[in-house]
């Protein structure tokens, strides 16, 4: 089998915790882990020089190779277009989009830069895999570099509508190159299509044919490849985590309340007030669920120098409070909130615990939380799931109550059935869920998507 080499701006080495990595970086290691490979990415640290040949560290039969930024980079690539430009196009956020041309042009010469250290890397008979909306303009650079080796692309967020892109300068150039790969990957159909429309719009002279898109001379396969979970392992850890100190201090504190959770990065594109305004009609909707609930949000900081996430978390603090002030009790506070991360396998016993799960992003390219959500219940006595219709999972997981996140009333009156609902039910929900989520799991997505780029080789060769 040929060597699998992973390319992402953010990299998840298993002795470092971090708090808020996402489900990207959890994702990439189990695709590692079986056979091995390289994984690139930045370190996450600030340099003054950039050495000229990356770091190694090596874990188990995988090499990390990892590079820092200058501050100069950090600032253009990583907050000022990626995460400033890209993120919010990308989640139907236009009014927090910041376009800077300066930045766009350091997000482009990273890409350059990147493929410059990576290829010295390389191995004949590699197979390269690229990650998400950082590294859009990598391929191209390979490729301009002399790289022949299949090289596919993944992105982790939606792809959404010809009308949002319009709003992003630049946006057929980025379309372009992603077309030097000779695969694209979405994470559903959805994004797929909305890619199609796209193509027809700003590039209307690339051709679709049954194999792929043909542009330029090369032919780039499009296919939607969801993001799945380990089951069995995530099951095993909710178990253990159900019952480790904090498991035990959770279910302590509650003393018999009911417990509603969500988890999420501390993100904008996570629905967050939306989500604590619907909890706030439920108290006055429903008041017996008064003193019987409290809904725990946990989101560990993310991106905080990026402006934006500044604002979210001040608008959070203020709705926190207000909803404190109307309700609390002296003996009861129904709304917890906590930025700050937890292990793995915590947060998986949290959730096992949780009755009600939660999350209602406004737009999310899968969201693998909801997911798991579902993989730690206890079949016997499972919990619901209460999910956004704009999140990729929601696709999947039909089972669950699908919600508008912009509907804070219709969130209400879910969480009311939610917690109203009998266990026929909720098992007959999990049980049509959980066999999806195994048939769709994390090997399957890594099997998947190799088997693809593989399989493109033979089409590309003659290029
Ligand atoms: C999302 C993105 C990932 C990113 C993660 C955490 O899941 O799709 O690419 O790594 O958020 O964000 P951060 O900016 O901390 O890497």
């Amino acid at each position: 089998m040929s060597r699998l080499v992973i390319v992402s701006n953010r990299v998840a080495i298993p002795t470092r915790r971090g708090g808020a990595e996402g489900g990207l970086a959890t994702g990439l290691l189990e695709a590692l882990r079986p056979h091995g490979g390289l994984w690139f990415g930045w370190n996450g640290r600030l340099a003054e020089v950039i050495p000229a040949a990356p770091a190694l560290e090596t874990g188990g039969d995988i090499v990390f190779a990892l590079t820092p930024l200058t501050r100069r980079e950090f600032e253009g690539y990583y907050v000022g277009f990626a995460n400033r430009c890209l993120w919010p196009v990308f989640h139907a956020q236009l009014h927090l989009m910041h376009y800077d041309a300066t930045a766009l042009g350091i997000y482009l010469e990273v890409s350059r830069r990147w493929a410059e250290t990576l290829i010295p890397l390389l191995h004949p008979e590699d197979v390269i895999w690229v990650h998400d909306y950082h590294l859009i303009p990598l391929g191209r650079a390979l490729r301009e570099k002399g790289v022949r080796a299949p090289i596919g692309f993944f992105l982790h967020t939606p792809f959404l509508g010809v009308d949002l892109l319009r709003a992003l300068p630049g946006q057929t150039h980025l379309i372009e190159k992603l077309l030097a790969y000779d695969l694209i990957g979405f994470q559903t159909p959805l994004d797929c299509q909305s890619f199609y429309r796209a193509l027809g719009f700003f590039l209307p002279e690339a051709h679709r044919e049954p194999g792929g898109i043909r542009y330029a001379g090369r032919l780039t396969r499009v296919e939607s490849f969801p993001i799945g979970i380990n089951v069995e392992e995530v099951a095993h850890l909710a178990r253990s985590g159900r019952n480790n100190r904090h498991g035990r201090r959770l279910e302590t504190s509650l003393t018999g309340r009911r417990l509603i959770l969500g988890i999420d990065r501390l993100d904008y594109s996570k629905g967050l007030a939306n989500r604590f305004r619907a909890y706030e009609q439920l108290l006055e909707r429903w008041p017996e669920f008064q003193r019987r609930v409290v809904l725990l949000q946990i989101a560990p900081l993310s991106r905080t120098e990026v402006p934006e996430y500044d604002e979210i978390r001040r608008e959070l603090n203020t709705i926190v409070g207000d909803i404190h002030a109307r309700y609390a009790e002296y003996d009861w506070l129904p709304l917890r909130y906590m930025t700050r991360g937890f292990p793995r396998s915590t947060i998986l016993g949290f959730l096992r615990q949780a009755e009600v799960g939660f999350i209602t992003p406004l737009r999310d390219g899968m969201n693998l939380v909801a997911k798991e959500y579902v993989a730690s219940q206890d079949p016997e006595a499972p919990g619901v799931l209460v999910l956004s219709s704009l999140s990729g999972a929601a696709q999947e997981l039909e089972e669950a109550l699908i919600v508008n996140p912009y509907d804070t009333e219709q969130m209400a009156a879910a969480l009311a059935q939610a917690l109203g609902m009998g266990l026929e039910e909720r098992r007959a929900r999990f049980q049509a869920m959980m066999e999806r989520l195994g048939r769709q799991d994390i090997h399957r997505w890594i099997a998947s998507f190799r088997d693809a780029l593989a399989a493109t080789t033979h089409a590309v060769s003659g290029d």
